[in-house]
C-alpha cells in the first residue's frame, strides 16, 4: 500500500467539524492540529487545505508548523512505534548493529511503517536509560542490554508470518 492509498480513506467529514469548532479561538493552529491527530492517530494532508482556509492562513504556513514539529505526523503510523537508539552510548555498545536487525527483521527502514500497519520504526538521539545500552522502545516500553537473540525474540511473530 503506497502513502498515498494510506491516507485516501479518512473521514473529512470530522475534519470540518473539528475546524469549525477551532476556527473560532485566537491561536487556534497547533491545538486543532493536535486535535486531528488525536483522532486520526496522523494528521491527513487532505486537511491541511481545509484547515488554511478556515484559519486564514495558506495552506504552505499550516504544512510548516506540521513540519517544525516532530510530533506531528501526515501519514498514518504504525500500532507500535520501534524507537532505536543511536546515542553514543548505544552505539558504541552495538547499537547500528541492532538497527540493522530491527529493519532485516521488520523489512522497513528508518521512517517507514510495516505495510500491516503494525509497526513503524523511528531512531532517537537518547532514551535517557544509557546504562543499559543498546536499548530500543517498542510501543513506549523499552528494552535494555540488547543483543541479536533479544531482538530475535521481541520480533520472532515477524518470522512466522503471524
Ligand atoms: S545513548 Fe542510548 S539511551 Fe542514551
Amino acid at each position: 500500500m503506497d502513502k498515498e492509498e494510506k491516507t485516501r480513506g479518512a473521514d473529512l467529514t470530522r475534519v470540518n467539524e473539528l475546524v469549525t469548532e477551532y476556527s473560532q479561538q485566537k491561536w487556534a493552529l497547533i491545538p486543532l492540529l493536535q486535535k486531528i491527530q488525536d483522532e486520526f492517530g496522523y494528521i491527513p494532508p487532505q486537511s491541511i487545505p481545509i484547515i488554511a482556509r478556515n484559519l486564514r492562513l495558506f495552506p504552505s504556513q499550516v504544512q510548516g508548523v506540521i513540519s517544525f514539529y516532530s510530533q506531528l505526523y501526515t501519514q498514518p503510523r504504525g500500532r507500535k512505534v520501534v524507537r532505536v537508539c543511536r546515542g553514543t552510548a548505544c552505539h558504541v555498545r552495538g547499537g547500528k548493529t541492532i538497527l540493522k536487525l530491527v529493519k532485516r527483521h521488520l523489512d522497513i527502514e528508518e521512517g517507514e511503517t510495516t505495510p500491516d500497519m503494525e509497526y513503524t520504526l523511528e531512531t532517537v538521539a537518547c532514551i535517557g536509560v544509557c546504562a543499559l545500552a543498546p536499548n530500543i522502545v517498542v510501543a513506549d516500553r523499552v528494552y535494555g542490554h540488547l543483543n541479536p537473540k533479544k531482538v530475535e525474540q521481541l520480533f520472532k511473530n515477524r518470522e512466522s508470518g503471524e
